[in-house]
């Protein structure tokens, strides 16, 4: 008899490289069979929550260290651009790797990648987490089932708006030294980021996307990077053709509403939730069938599951991961389903690039499709996050301030733009009250705010020229409204205004 949830009491030996997202799998691994041992991140207070989370594990900043100490597995979560060379490295060093998502930059790493997977006989799974929430599983077993029939089309969407992101790190600490951005999150084109979107797709339906198309994205957000170019702040839809013949519209990006709606449309029924809200199906073979919502069951491990992060997922993501290790049952993400959620990311960023052309979807199961691609290695141009922001030679006691005046920029304008739009359609909304709230902390908070005003208006005056002084410019001007908040009488005009109260509301109507 055994205390584990896999038939054995054997445990694996973990490590963790990249201790911010990292940091989330600490509590779950237990439970799973592993012991995290080692942690590793060259940023000191990164390695420090490590140590004060896992006191008896080895911690270092420096990875050949870190690989060189005598453990089964290794958690990837370093810099997502650098998952390929990184999980390389850590197979050569014979240990089994999961992978934070996406598993390659480019399509020449991804052959690379899935070579060093076979040459290696170590177990490489894709931590992506998102197609195992209590719902979408529920999904996939009914899906399996046959009750949806075949897929005809989808709708899924990983729509975050993150600019926070690209100036601090995921812990909310600016990015140090403060006239650097972030090391991916600043410039990645979105499309890139597929997996939480597409992975779902696939897992319910089990079939492989084979095409994409995606056309140049519009407008982006203000304050974010990079200026000229494509980054995180547009939406980036692409349409993805499945190995059944199916379309799924795969939409990432960061606009103004952030949304994690999941449609699928089969041919016997279909299925649509919003994220947090409740799952409802059509049954029935028609387009006006009885629609229904549905309380998705789940079993004892759903329960274990719900209380980890992402809905469940992450705990999803570990097990399946010890499980292969321990039993040899292939977790759904190996490295060739890794490789088919991957690709399309970087293909839509190429189709777009060429005004929409359609890109294919290679399958690097198949080594001569795999050798097509072994040199190919297109790339969106990286965003200079160590020199970009400022000409050479600024006086770095000013530029270093910069991270910080930004992400506590963000944070005010964010405010401000919050109750100066709102207010606006006051009489209209149905609480009201939080829109005095938002004015409540506008005024309780504008000392501050005026001050991050003016450290971003002195940044910008010592160098206007710069990528730094355009996107603060932005976001001053833009979004936050720096003549009106800078007016001595906007003091006076937060306390005097006297939206609808509650009461007034009920008046009217
Ligand atoms: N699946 C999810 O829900 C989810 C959520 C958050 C992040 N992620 C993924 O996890 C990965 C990490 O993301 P993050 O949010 O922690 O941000 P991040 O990219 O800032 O974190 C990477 C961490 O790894 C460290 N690092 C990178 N390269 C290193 C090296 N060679 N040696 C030592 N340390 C190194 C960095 O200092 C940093 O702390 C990303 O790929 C991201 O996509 C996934």
């Amino acid at each position: 008899m055994n205390n584990s949830i896999f038939d054995t009491d054997r445990r694996i030996r973990l490590g963790i490289w990249g201790l911010g997202r990292g940091r989330d799998f600490f509590k779950t691994a237990k439970a799973l069979n592993f012991d995290v041992v080692a942690g590793c991140d060259f940023n000191e207070h990164m390695r420090r929550a490590f140590r004060e989370a896992n006191p008896d594990a080895f911690v270092t900043a420096d990875a050949d260290e870190f690989l060189a100490q005598d453990f089964d597995a290794v958690l990837l979560a370093t810099f997502c651009p650098n998952h390929a060379a990184d999980a390389i490295r850590c197979l050569a060093a014979g240990k089994h790797v999961l992978s934070e998502v996406t598993a390659f930059f480019t399509l020449a790493e991804g052959v690379a990648l899935v070579e060093a997977v076979e040459k290696s006989g170590r177990v490489y799974n894709l931590a992506e987490n998102y197609p195992f929430t209590p719902v979408l599983r529920y999904l996939k077993r009914k899906w399996d089932e046959g009750l949806f029939g075949k897929l005809m089309y989808a709708e899924f969407e990983y729509v975050h708006e993150c600019r926070l992101l690209a100036y601090t790190y995921i812990d909310g600490k600016p990015i140090e030294p403060g006239d650097r951005v972030h090391s991916w999150r600043s410039w990645l084109n979105y499309h890139y980021y597929c997996t939480h979107s597409l992975g779902p797709a696939m897992i319910i339906t089990g079939e492989r996307p084979t095409e994409v198309v995606a056309l140049p994205g519009g407008p982006r957000l203000p304050g974010y990077l990079p200026l000229a170019e494509e980054g995180m702040g547009g939406a980036a839809p692409s349409l993805v053709k499945m190995s059944g013949g199916g379309i799924v519209r795969n939409l990432m990006g960061a606009t103004t509403n952030d949304t994690h709606i999941q449609r699928l449309w089969g041919t016997r029924g279909s299925a649509e939730v919003n994220v947090g809200d409740e799952l409802k199906l059509r049954l029935g073979g028609g387009g006006h069938t009885l629609k229904l919502p549905v309380r998705p069951s789940g079993d004892a491990l759903d329960e274990l599951a719900r209380s980890t992060g992402h809905g469940g997922g992450d705990f999803w993501v570990l097990y399946y991961f010890a499980r292969q290790i321990l039993t040899g049952v292939p977790a759904p993400f190996d490295i060739y389903t890794a490789a088919d959620v991957t690709i399309p990311g970087i293909q839509a960023v190429r189709s777009a690039h060429a005004g929409g052309q359609p890109m294919p979807v290679p399958d690097f199961r198949d080594p001569a499709q795999r050798d097509r691609y072994r040199t190919d290695d297109w790339r969106q141009k990286p965003y200079d996050t160590r020199n970009g922001l400022f000409p050479a030679g600024a006086d770095r006691t000013r530029t270093t301030q910069f991270s910080t005046t930004m992400a506590d920029l963000i944070r005010s304008c964010l405010l401000y733009r919050q109750w100066a739009d709102w207010s606006r359609v006051i009489e209209d909304v149905k609480e009201p009250a939080k829109i005095h709230a938002l004015r409540d902390e506008l005024m309780r908070k504008l000392p501050e705010i005026r001050r991050t005003y003016a450290a971003a208006r002195s940044l910008i005056e010592a160098y206007p020229e710069s990528d730094a002084a355009q996107v603060l410019r932005e976001m001053l001007t833009e979004v936050g409204d720096e003549s009106r908040v800078m007016a001595p009488g906007f003091d006076a005009e937060l306390r005097n205004w006297n939206g609808p109260l509650p009461e007034r509301i009920l008046d009217v109507s």
